[in-house]
């Protein structure tokens, strides 16, 4: 059968001009011909479409502009275009813009996940055949570990950030719909994902952008938090996995297996960064500077990522000195990108997070 955008399967992906959307969209568009997938952003200051310039042309791939908050907007979508699927990445993403914007964060994240999943609820109305909505969430929900243990699936969730509450809402309620309306649903709680065009406002390539502008490197409190970080393009690998082969009403960790404290981490990037400037050792390690601490600081997360290995055979195929490093040249190699990223606005957030405090 000739294909066209009425006859293929019709996969929707929200936030998929942000850092993790767009790998997802490029993974999915790459691989699944058959498949016409739509990328729903509103495109706020973290939504970039030159994320998305080597796919923009694809004829399996279109991008809708518009607000998942928008309830008459988003139910006018999908009775328009009849998703079988939702992955769904939209989010405000970033903990400290949520304890200065906790309104936001709850809007987006808790308001604007309950639209989508009662426009995909009305849309099939029980005739689930097929269909599948997925979650893409984060570990934070869990809260805070001490120094021992990992976050399974059954951990109970303890979020302590405005953004950390506002993602475990929107799992609850993703979950309530599996329950209350059998709504066939997924959820992934993933650890901090790196990797390229991630916004510069999130630790690495805060950092690596800071170095590149002999700027200070704002370590918070005793630099002693722990976060276990993930290649982002092997997230994408575990969603199109779960996507695809994960058990309905099923939540799966994801995770890299590998922890790092901030402070060593921060080291091992400062020194790469030497060597990739071709820098007098120890440059960038003179631009550290503790700084006050983040309100409510997790002290360490880390994922047990033994479900998702054992029951469907992901694991990261990326070791953290490759990822850190392919991730470092990508930025190197980009500097227009982040030239643009931080013109405009992002000098008034840099200073009201950094130099009015
Ligand atoms: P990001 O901030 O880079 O991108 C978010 C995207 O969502 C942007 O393109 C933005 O324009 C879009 N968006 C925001 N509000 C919207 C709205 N109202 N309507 C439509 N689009 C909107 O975020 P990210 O880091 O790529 O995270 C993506 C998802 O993965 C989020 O749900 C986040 O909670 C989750 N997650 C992130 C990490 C991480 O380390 N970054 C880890 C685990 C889970
Ligand atoms: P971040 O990248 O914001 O991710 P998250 O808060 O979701 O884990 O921060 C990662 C860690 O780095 C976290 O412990 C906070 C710390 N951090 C700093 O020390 N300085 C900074 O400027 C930023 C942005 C983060």
């Amino acid at each position: 059968m000739f294909l066209n955008e009425y006859n293929m399967k019709k996969i929707l992906i929200t936030g998929g001009a942000g850092f993790i959307g767009s790998h997802v969209v490029r993974l999915f568009v790459n691989k699944y011909p058959n498949y016409m997938i739509y990328n729903l952003d509103v495109l706020t200051y973290a939504g970039n479409l030159e994320n998305l310039k080597d796919v923009e042309l694809s004829k399996n791939y279109k991008f809708l502009k518009g607000d998942i908050t928008d309830e008459v907007f988003i139910n006018n979508l999908f009775t328009e275009y009849q998703f079988d699927g939702v992955i769904h990445l939209a989010a405000e993403s970033h903990v400290d813009r949520s304890i200065k914007d906790p309104l936001a964060f709850a809007k987006t994240n808790i308001l604007g996940t309950m639209i989508l999943l009662n426009a995909f609820k009305n849309l099939w109305n029980n005739n689930w055949e097929g269909k599948r909505f997925y979650h893409v969430s984060t570990d934070e929900v869990y809260g805070s570990l001490g120094e021992t243990g990992l976050f399974t699936e059954t951990t109970s969730y303890d979020p302590n950030s405005p953004y950390s509450a506002s993602k475990a809402s929107s799992d609850h309620f993703v979950r309530s719909y599996g329950e209350t309306y059998k709504m066939p649903y997924v959820i992934t709680n993933c650890s901090n994902n790196y990797g390229s065009h991630q916004f510069p406002e999130k630790l690495i390539p805060l950092f690596i952008n800071n170095i590149l502008n002999d700027k200070s490197l704002p370590v918070y409190g005793d630099g002693n938090y722990t976060r276990d970080w993930l290649f982002v393009e092997d997230h994408a690998v575990a969603i199109d996995l779960v996507f695809h082969e994960g058990k309905n009403h099923e939540t799966y960790n994801v995770g890299g297996f590998n922890e790092w404290k901030n402070i060593d981490l921060v080291k091992v990037l400062c020194k790469l960064m030497d060597e990739k400037l071709d820098k007098p050792k120890n440059s960038s390690e003179k631009l550290i500077t503790y700084v006050k601490d983040r309100p409510g600081h997790d002290l360490r997360y880390a994922i047990d990522a033994n479900k998702i290995n054992k029951e469907l055979g992901w694991k990261p195929s990326v070791t953290f000195e490759e990822g850190l490093s392919k991730t470092i040249d990508w930025y190197l190699n980009n500097e227009d990108w982040l030239k643009n990223v931080t013109s405009g606005d992002y000098q008034n957030y840099y200073n009201k997070m950094y130099l009015e405090n």
